[in-house]
């Protein structure tokens, strides 16, 4: 019974810190920094690691996520009795809720605009409008999905979210579903991606998605970067489509040198900055699950293999 995290350095410490003072029966080994039994290995805690790396390990149980999203890992490649966890922690859902706040203010009061004006040295007016005339519509009404309605609620935005099965959130219109996709789309002036990466949700962010969106609408998107086509997304905001976008996500990462989103004047970029994983917080919640595990107790996070998140 041993856990290997394989990641960060300083991230390593704290947790063998932490997971060595709530469970003390736990071994806990960073790959590249103590010695290895591969046949020992029992629990994988990784933010990214390739297949080989994976394979090494023949009695692995638990692949522990470190981030909030698991599609970075080679989930495709693992024995389908392993399981797979994904980091649930209160750092990456503020950080989140931050992040979209800004996401949604800067665009509601068109930042790109007023950006791109300034560069050119020019002092343009454009009239402004008031939070309760943009509404944002959330897709993915998960841990990440319904902290960000909590932050954008208070600022007078007309809140709605979309999410495969139905739920009811207080003062959120809630749509679910393929067939009430279309509806959503239609009343979201500012479209939010929260979504996992899955194979349905792949691409969601595309030309018919934006076509249903109401002229001059934005884009928000923190999922991942495979939820956007590119061109789709270019195409929309140079035929006035859209309005506006801000991307957190890129496929690929790093977004490589010359890529028109780097220049596009109605784009603003973060390089995947928008929720990060809290070294002592997270190093608690992987805590918590070791524990729970030895208990026989269910997993915080536990994903769906089928489902895909
Ligand atoms: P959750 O698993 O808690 O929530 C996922 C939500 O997406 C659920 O509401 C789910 O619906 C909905 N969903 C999934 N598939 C579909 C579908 N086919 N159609 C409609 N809705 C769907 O995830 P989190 O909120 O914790 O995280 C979401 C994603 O955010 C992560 O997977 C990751 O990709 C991204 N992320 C990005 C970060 C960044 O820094 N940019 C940081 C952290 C995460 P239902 O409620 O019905 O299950
Ligand atoms: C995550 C991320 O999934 O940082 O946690 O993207």
């Amino acid at each position: 019974m041993t856990l290997l995290y394989h990641g960060l350095e300083q991230r390593g410490r704290v947790w063998r810190e932490i997971v060595a003072a709530r469970v003390p029966q736990m071994p806990f080994l960073h790959w590249g920094h103590d010695a290895v039994d591969p046949e020992a290995v029992r629990y994988i805690a990784a933010w990214n690691a390739p297949p080989e790396f994976i394979a090494q390990f023949p009695n692995l149980e638990i692949l522990f996520s470190v981030g909030a999203g698991i599609d970075q890992l080679p989930i495709e490649a693992l024995p389908p009795q392993v399981r797979v966890v994904r980091m649930v922690e209160q750092g990456i859902i503020t950080g989140m809720a931050e992040y979209v706040a800004m996401a949604c203010l800067a665009l509601h009061r068109d930042l790109p605009f007023f950006i791109s004006e300034q560069r050119a040295g020019r002092w343009t007016y454009r009239h402004t409008r008031l939070a309760s005339e943009s509404r944002i519509g959330v897709m993915g009404l998960g841990e990440l999905g319904r902290a960000a309605l909590d932050v954008l609620g208070p600022l007078g935005f007309p809140l709605s979210g979309w999410s495969r099965t139905a739920r009811e959130i207080a003062g959120v219109a809630c749509f679910a579903g393929k067939d009430q996709l279309d509806a959503f789309l239609m009343q979201a002036d500012i479209l939010v991606c929260l979504l996992p990466l899955t194979v349905e949700t792949r691409g969601i962010l595309c030309r018919e998605t934006f076509a249903k969106m109401p002229v001059g609408s934005a884009v928000i998107n923190a999922g991942r970067g495979g939820h956007l086509v590119a061109d789709d997304l270019i195409e929309a905001l140079d035929q006035g489509q859209l309005r506006a976008a801000m991307l957190d996500v890129t496929s690929p990462e790093p977004l490589p040198e010359g890529h028109a989103f780097y220049r596009h004047p109605a784009i603003l970029l973060t390089p995947h900055v928008a929720a990060e994983t809290r070294h002592e917080t997270a190093g608690e919640v992987l805590a918590d699950n070791l524990q729970r595990l030895l208990a026989g107790a269910p997993l915080v996070g536990e994903v769906d293999r089928t489902r895909g998140y």
